[in-house]
This record gives C-alpha cells, structure tokens and sequence, in this order.
C-alpha cells in the first residue's frame, strides 16, 4: 500500500488557499522570474515598476529607475550588482543599496531581473 496522500488532502478545494495566494513561476532565466523576485526584492526600494523611488529610509538617496540599466548589458549589470560600481564608476552606497546581499543572487535570478527590466 502506498502511504503519503491521503483522499482527503487530494480533495482539499482550490479556494481554502486563500484568493490572495501569489502564484510562484518556476526558478529560471525568464522575465516570470523576475518580475516576481524584482516584487519581492526590489520594489520596496525602488518602487512599483522600478521606476525609481524614495526608499523608506529619509536619509537614503533616491532608488533610480532602473531601466538604465539596459544600456549596460547583462555583463554589466551582473557586474554592477557583485562589485557595486556601475559602468560609468559611479559608487553605490551599501548602506542604502544592498548590493552585497543582492550580490549573492547567482547568475539565473540576476539574468531573470535584467529581462524582466528589459519589458519595462
Ligand atoms: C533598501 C533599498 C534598496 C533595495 C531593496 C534595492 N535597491 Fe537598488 N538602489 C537603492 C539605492 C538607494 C540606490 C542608489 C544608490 C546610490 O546612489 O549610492 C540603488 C541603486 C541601484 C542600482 C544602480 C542604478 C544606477 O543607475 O546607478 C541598481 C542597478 C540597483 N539599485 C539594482 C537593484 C536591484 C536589481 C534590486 C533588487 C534585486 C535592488 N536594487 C534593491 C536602494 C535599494
């Protein structure tokens, strides 16, 4: 006999997951992904659309629009995010932007943002 699923959990409806349960795409180098990481990750900052924005800290810089960031390329964008210095040698600030920890995204998530903000 197989154990594990049980009838009961198989007829658990749809709706006892609650209307508001945000549907999760699948881990990959695809806009999906990162529009879903950039909700999670990087709106807070740098706002609906990554539009720029004032983050929630008053004494930080303002999050620029981070459409930009085309102009550099996938290699440069990675780049910008690991080493925290955009390709015209501007500085971020690692007390406002966290690029130390957004740094540690490995190369699938930060291809995913830079399509994802590719469509914006
Ligand atoms: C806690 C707020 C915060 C979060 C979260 C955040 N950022 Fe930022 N980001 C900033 C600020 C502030 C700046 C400007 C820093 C400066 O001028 O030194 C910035 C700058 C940048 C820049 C440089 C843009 C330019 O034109 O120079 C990039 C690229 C960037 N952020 C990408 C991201 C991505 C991608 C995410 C999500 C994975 C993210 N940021 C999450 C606050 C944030």
């Amino acid at each position: 006999m197989i154990m594990g699923m049980s009838d009961d959990m198989k007829l658990a409806p749809d709706a006892m997951l609650g209307p508001s349960r945000l549907e999760m795409p699948e881990k990959a180098a695809t806009v999906e992904w990162g529009e879903y990481r950039a909700s999670v990750l990087c709106q807070v900052c740098h706002g609906v659309g990554l539009l720029g924005n004032q983050p929630p800290d008053p004494a930080s810089p303002p999050a620029p629009d981070l459409r930009t960031t085309q102009s550099w390329g996938l290699d440069g964008f990675i780049k910008t995010i690991r080493e925290g210095v955009t390709p015209s040698d501007r500085h971020l600030d690692a007390a406002f932007m966290p690029w130390k920890q957004i740094g540690h995204l490995d190369d699938v998530e930060l291809e995913a943002l830079y399509k994802y903000i590719g469509t914006l």
